[in-house]
């Protein structure tokens, strides 16, 4: 069996950078490594894309466009493609799979909705449970100055409110499931990615 690790946090935490840079590392060392990322490219990632995240503003606030516990399903939905086509074929292949975003981020996100945690965490059982859980954390005013923002006042507002709620949450879900590990997102790329080469190599390599 092949290695599973996964990067969470919120917009623009670094997941992306950090999960190339990752990648990368390994690849240098000879381990097989295969980067994914959550909604995959499959039809069921890009049905999330149309209906939920691109749903205009409303929908990425309110998630307005269709019901909360619908987007929950089709986020499982994609999910369950991934799990069955891709993570667990390659970490079979004994590979070292590398995911941006996973269920966690159903779990931040929709919990922030209002859904039920308990039920989120019953839908996505069937997702295999990653070696590693990296979740980069930092303040939602730093993440909000590298991504920028276009829009007006009253949608900034509402749009850090989300987020700061969903960074409460991912805190919350590292003291209740002991594979996520929080790293300090706040440094520079280069001191936030030896971190996390110190972290895979005593969590998964036992180095
Ligand atoms: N440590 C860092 N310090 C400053 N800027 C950073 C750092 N890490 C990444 N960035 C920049 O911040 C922006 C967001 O980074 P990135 O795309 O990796 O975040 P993300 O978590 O994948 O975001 P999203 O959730 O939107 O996909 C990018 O422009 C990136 O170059
Ligand atoms: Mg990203």
């Amino acid at each position: 069996m092949g290695k599973f690790i996964v990067f969470e946090g919120i917009d623009g935490a670094g997941k992306s950078t950090q999960a190339k840079l990752l990648g990368k590392w390994l690849e240098e060392r000879g381990y097989e490594v295969v980067l994914t990322k959550e909604p995959t490219d499959t039809a069921f990632g890009k049905l999330i894309r149309k209906l939920v995240l691109t749903g205009g503003r409303e929908g990425i606030i309110d998630g307005a466009r269709i019901s909360h516990e619908a987007e929950a399903l089709l986020f499982a939905a994609d999910r369950a493609e991934h799990v069955h086509k891709l993570i667990k074929p390659a970490l079979e292949g004994g590979k070292v799979v590398i995911s941006d975003r996973y269920f966690y981020s159903s779990l931040a996100y929709q919990w922030a909705r209002g859904l039920d945690l308990d039920w989120l965490i019953d839908l996505n059982r069937f997702a295999i449970k990653p070696d590693l859980v990296i979740l980069l954390d930092l303040p939602v005013k730093e993440s909000m100055k590298r991504i920028g923002s276009r829009s007006i006042k009253t949608e900034f507002d509402k749009i850090v409110e989300l987020q700061k709620k969903v960074r409460e949450n991912y805190l919350k879900l590292a003291e209740r499931f002991p594979e996520m590990k929080i790293v300090n997102a706040l440094a520079s790329v280069e001191d936030i990615h030896n971190d996390i080469v110190a972290l895979v190599e005593h969590e998964l390599f036992k180095r």
